[in-house]
């Protein structure tokens, strides 16, 4: 049987954005602006941003560069560039299929926030133990984690070019515009700029190797570094189209989108709390508890909360269609099935994972594994412990394997590499070392040894 064409890019905006896309997400909206306030400002932001430029940068290049070069995804790509270590794809494949469900457990509250705004239910929103009420319930949240999904399953059903890209393009500039929106509505609130201070300012007494490790792992965590979906998305890139300002241009466009997240929510939380920023937990709290309350205080909230629930789904959406079509491309590579049929058994992997994690908050709270809930032990075994290892077996297959030169080479095609001594000092050195400190604190932080 003919094996059925994945598609490309049609160009470099394409690529661009739909890697934004599956870069901008809850990472930046729940946890960047959460992390910066409590890592002290302006020091946070300031190592962040280099973090990206230098080690950020090194390493979306490599796994950009590993796709474009062999046109396959995570698994058989480095099995194409060197067979006896093809089993350095197998982490990185079994990521996102893990993050996949749960993500979309979480999509599927976003949804149904949406709902309850637009139609009117904003109030009921803001009391006390509604988030906590809902999650816990059987039946609803199971509906609005399947509508999520299958919005993700038609955008990736579409293919490439007429899903995937035609989405982003779409899709992309709306939340930039909507992002803008709310960070100017929320500046021309009296007090903000109090807020902004606090945001932007850097505070030294906060800054310590924590501030580091937790840029570190945020910066990871952004850029959709070890999840496969580098890769996958390199692979649909044309040769022409120039690799290193290309990588530049998503991490600026990420970077943006979590500092204007910051300036949306940091400020508003502020006014709202008069300054008192314990309310400013990440996760879940934030967005569900916090940012209801605080739109409802606003005058015009009930429309803020609005744009603000379209553009999570937004940046949610256009994570998870990465997270799927990384699946896909891997099931459609590996055993030569049809997009359709992929996504069809991906479909039901995912429902079964999901569902169990959803229920993981009500009737099926008593189940644990490693004493986490099904829910959290999806989140930290992928976060805290493959994504690092999948990172650092990236950095050894690339100095160490096929050498640096192989990755340049590829980036050469398209245009001069003016980084590229900057990309073979990090990947041969400073991001190994980095990647087994955050390693080494993730698990410290799992089993309770550490705090972050
Ligand atoms: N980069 C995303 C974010 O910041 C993380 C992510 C990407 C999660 C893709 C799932 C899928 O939220």
């Amino acid at each position: 049987m003919a094996k059925e064409e994945k598609g490309k890019f049609t160009g470099k905006l394409g690529y661009v954005l739909a890697t934004a896309g599956s870069a901008v997400g809850l990472g930046n909206l729940w946890r960047f602006p959460y992390l910066t306030a409590k890592y002290g400002g302006g020091a946070f932001l300031f190592t962040y941003l280099i973090l990206v430029v230098i080690f950020g940068f090194g390493l979306v290049l490599a796994e950009t560069a590993i796709g474009r070069k062999t046109g396959k995804s995570s698994i058989l790509a480095f099995g194409a560039l060197s067979p006896k270590h093809a089993w350095i794809g197998i982490i990185p494949a079994i990521v996102p299929v893990l993050i996949l469900p749960y993500y979309s457990v979480v999509g599927g509250w976003v949804v149904k926030y949406l709902f309850g705004f637009l139609s009117g239910d904003a109030v009921a929103m803001t009391q006390n133990g509604y988030f906590g009420g809902y999650v816990s319930q059987a039946m609803e949240p199971l509906v609005f984690f399947f509508i999520f999904f299958l919005l993700t399953t038609v955008i990736v059903l579409g293919g490439v070019e007429k899903g995937i890209e035609r989405m982003s393009k779409i899709l992309m500039p709306v939340l930039v515009l909507l992002t803008l929106l709310i960070v100017i509505y929320g500046l021309s609130q009296p007090g903000a700029l109090e807020g902004v201070k606090y945001f932007i300012l850097p505070n030294f007494s906060e800054f310590n190797a924590k501030t580091v490790l937790a840029a570190m792992g945020q910066m990871f965590y952004s850029l959709s570094i070890s999840m496969t979906i580098l890769i996958t998305y390199g692979s649909y890139m044309a040769k022409d189209i120039p690799m290193d300002t290309s990588v530049l241009q998503v991490e600026l466009f990420d970077t943006c989108i979590a500092i204007l997240s910051g300036l949306m929510i940091i400020p508003a939380v502020f006014v709202f709390s008069n300054g008192d920023l314990s309310n400013l937990h990440a996760g879940p709290s934030l967005m569900f508890v916090t940012l209801p309350k605080v739109f409802a205080s606003m005058k015009g909230g009930a429309f803020v909360g609005i744009v603000f629930f379209i553009l999570t789904l937004f940046a949610a959406l256009t994570s998870s269609v990465s997270l799927l079509e990384s699946v896909t491309s891997i099931f459609m590579d590996k055993w030569n099935l049809t997009r359709k049929k992929s996504i069809a058994m991906i479909l039901i992997f995912s429902i079964i994972v999901g569902s169990l994690s959803s229920l993981g908050f009500g009737s099926l709270s008593s189940v644990h594994i490693l004493s986490l809930s099904i829910f959290d032990f999806l989140d930290t075994i992928t976060n805290s412990v493959m994504m690092p290892i999948a990172a650092l077996l990236t950095c050894y297959f690339v100095s160490r394997v096929i050498g640096c030169d192989s990755i340049s080479d590829e980036v050469k095609i398209s245009s001069p590499f003016k980084m590229e001594k900057l990309f073979t000092f990090t990947i041969t050195s400073v991001a190994p070392i980095c990647i087994i400190v955050v390693l080494i604190s993730s698990i410290l932080q799992t089993v309770g040894i550490l705090s972050v």
